[in-house]
């Protein structure tokens, strides 16, 4: 499907001043989707939800040769999205802060987005204190000034890889280290190649992808297939 000799992901991105044109786009959602992007109470909630299932539907649509609102969005047990009858297409959404990004691959894919918030909403220290592994957070420890850009990097990339694994929950996830890709981006932890990079100033994105080679990721402006 996607061509392998060039690329192995697609990752499609959209930033919050296209969303409206996905909203518009609402009519291709199912009817149950309709129904949970109504109840999110947060206009920009309901903007990203509808968005990354627009991009979903939409190019998913083009790699299938189907129309759009024909494709059918299933979950695995741990409430991972996956396109149903379609054994070799995977596919995994992420939002924050500006963004809606949506990966494609051939293999099993995790896909995370993380706005770098400096203010002090959320505690950062204790969050490290039960998913970072010791070694992590000596890492953002180590430096005031980089400290938020460093801690959201180590979360992203966690997120993408158990997004990838599509299991929800990972027990022990303080006893991963994720710092050999920090050190070497495109790195492979426990059967998953991991990469990440700053998409903005404010934004840093990790791809996690289930195939022991280098991720050669191919990035899109989602406006651009509307
Ligand atoms: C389910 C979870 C992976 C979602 O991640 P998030 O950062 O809150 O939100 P994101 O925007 O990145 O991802 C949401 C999308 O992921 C997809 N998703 C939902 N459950 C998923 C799962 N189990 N696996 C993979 N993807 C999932 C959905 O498409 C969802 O978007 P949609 O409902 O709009 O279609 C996350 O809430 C979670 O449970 N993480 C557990 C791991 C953990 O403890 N991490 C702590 C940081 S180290």
């Amino acid at each position: 499907m996607i061509n392998k000799q060039a690329k192995n992901i697609d990752l499609y991105k959209c930033h919050r001043s296209k969303w409206d044109n996905c909203v518009q786009k609402q009519h291709i959602l199912s009817p149950s989707e309709l129904e949970k992007m109504n109840k999110y109470k947060i206009e920009d909630d309901k903007k990203r939800f509808c968005t990354g299932r627009i991009i979903t539907r939409t190019v998913a649509s083009r790699y299938l040769k189907t129309d759009s609102n024909k494709i059918e969005i299933l979950f695995n047990e741990h409430g991972k999205p996956y396109i149903k009858n379609s054994k070799a297409f995977f596919f995994n959404i992420s939002h924050s802060g500006d963004w809606v990004v949506v990966g494609f691959s051939d293999y099993e894919i995790g896909v995370d987005i993380q706005m770098i918030d400096t203010g002090k909403k959320l505690n950062i220290d204790n969050i490290a204190k039960y998913a970072f592994h010791p070694d992590e957070i000596k890492y953002i420890n180590d430096s005031e000034e980089e400290k938020h850009t460093r801690f959201y990097t180590i979360w992203s990339l966690k997120e993408a890889f158990v997004k990838a694994k599509g299991v929800g929950f990972y027990n022990n996830l303080e006893k991963l280290s994720i710092l050999p890709v920090i050190k070497d981006n495109n790195t492979l932890i426990d059967g998953l190649s991991l990469s990440y990079k700053k998409i903005d100033e404010q934004h840093v994105l990790a791809i996690a992808f289930a195939k022991n080679m280098p991720l050669k990721v191919s990035e899109h402006e989602f406006q651009d297939l509307l």
